[in-house]
């Protein structure tokens, strides 16, 4: 379970809340009734194919007004229905959101109700994409939800789990609850920006006086990320390998690109990387790790190693699959190299970098193994992570955390893997040097 909306960031807020044509518009329903109970005051805006799925009726006997369906017509009493929502809109929550509503939103296709009123708005902008996982991986799906981000409208990624017709994959749109939970945290971190009428500059510096200010707020920083666990070869058909599934890294990459970072990710999980990357390069073992981190690590203003690296590789790798024979096998393990350690030796002034300590532990004994870390790596932070405990750690949406900076010690419990992330992404971006932004 994720960690609840915080109610008061919803209370008396207006959020549109857009619905697409997909299975998952059943789940807006309690997405409308989610926001409601938070205190906010709803506006629902249904597309023709989401009302194939959920009707109207169900919407406008939950929320404080009666869903619009359409820019002209019956489905709309007023003359510019997508202005007056626009303009009243603190939020629009589109939920889910279709490759076809993606592709119509990047190219302002303007025709219906709910695009209209995405144009109009100056108001921070969260899209929840849910489809199948083939056409959430499509290039031209990846490509206009990485346009979005660059926009700066806030993108949330789909889950891995059940879809429809039975499948299973990538592209199923988060639990009410947590969807909701993201937009209460948007809207706490969206600071408006001095000047610009509580819109923003957007990411591309086009000067988009457009959603929220916390999206934007790392254009213009580079941000180098490792995820998942190396794999040290011992033949040509055997691994040593560790349980990491690169969830917690992908999380932060996301994260980090969701807020207007440009971001290298450098992956040793098998997983497909979260969208929205500048680079994504694959690699196996430790030392190809650490030539990747290194050729990008100095030209990086965040540094975030949340890889499960090998600490030992086989000395000698054999050429031939080795064979079955009688006793016991015995392999020579050397160290490798430690990356975030080495990164810490050479780091510029004014780079952050963070690590993580996986141990198993808790309490104030977890908090003194992270601070070991912090001063053995040479870490601006740390986030020590209890990977013992039942239902968190190595391949779980949860995580048992504290992060240890300098000064702090945040404790986050059992958290969500993204609300980590962005907890985490807060307390780097405040380690930034100022960057000369108004
Ligand atoms: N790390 C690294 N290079 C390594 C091993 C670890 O950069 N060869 C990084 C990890 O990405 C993580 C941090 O160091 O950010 C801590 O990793 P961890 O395995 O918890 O700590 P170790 O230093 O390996 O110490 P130990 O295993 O003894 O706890």
């Amino acid at each position: 379970m994720s960690a609840p909306g915080r109610a008061g960031e919803l209370s008396g807020k207006r959020v549109v809340l857009g619905v697409c044509g997909g299975i998952a518009a059943y789940k807006a329903v309690e997405i409308c009734r989610r926001l409601a109970d938070a205190g906010a005051l709803v506006s629902p805006v249904l597309t023709r194919d989401a009302m194939r799925f959920v009707g109207e009726l169900t919407f406008s006997a939950l929320a404080d007004e009666p869903a619009r369906t359409s820019l002209f017509g019956p489905g709309s009493p007023e003359p510019s229905p997508h202005i007056s929502l626009a303009r009243r809109a603190d939020a629009v929550l589109v939920a889910p959101a279709t490759a076809h509503f993606l592709a119509g939103y990047v190219a302002g296709l303007a025709a219906d109700l709910l695009i209209a009123t995405l144009l109009a708005t100056r108001a921070p902008v969260l899209v929840c994409p849910a489809m199948h996982t083939e056409m959430w991986e499509h290039p031209a799906v990846r490509d206009n939800v990485a346009t979005l981000r660059r926009r700066g409208t806030w993108v949330m990624e789909p889950e891995e789990g059940r879809l429809a017709g039975g499948d299973r994959g990538k592209g199923r749109l988060p639990e009410p609850e947590a969807v909701v939970a993201e937009l209460a945290r948007l809207l706490a971190s969206a600071e408006p920006v001095p000047g610009q009428g509580g819109g923003r500059a957007g990411a591309d510096g086009a000067g988009l006086a457009h959603q929220g200010a916390a999206a934007q707020s790392l254009a213009g920083v580079k941000a180098l990320v490792t995820a998942g666990g190396t794999r040290e070869p011992v033949d040509p058909v055997r691994y040593i390998a560790n349980r990491s599934s690169g969830k917690q890294g992908y999380a932060i990459a996301a994260e980090l690109a969701a807020r207007g970072a440009q971001v290298t990710l450098v992956t040793a999980s098998e997983s497909a990387p979260p969208v929205g990357m500048a680079s994504v390069q694959r690699v196996a073992t430790a030392s190809e790790m650490a030539a990747a981190v290194h050729a990008a690590g100095d030209a990086s203003d965040i540094v975030v190693m949340a890889a499960a690296v090998a600490d030992y590789r086989v000395e000698s790798p054999a050429g031939t699959k080795i064979k079955k024979s009688p006793g016991a096998l015995v392999l020579t393990l050397v160290p490798t190299e430690d990356i975030l350690a080495e990164l810490g030796r050479r780091r510029r002034p004014g780079q952050v970098l963070v690590g993580f300590a996986a141990e198993t532990a808790s309490g104030d004994r977890l908090v003194t193994l992270g601070r070991a870390k912090l001063e053995a790596k040479g870490a601006d932070l740390v986030v020590a992570n209890d990977v013992g405990g039942a239902g968190a750690g190595f391949g779980q949406d949860l995580s048992s955390a504290v992060i240890v900076s300098r000064g702090q010690v945040r404790e986050l419990g059992l958290v969500d893997k993204r609300a980590l992330a962005a907890q985490l992404v807060d307390m780097a971006a405040q380690l930034l040097p100022a960057r000369g932004r108004p």
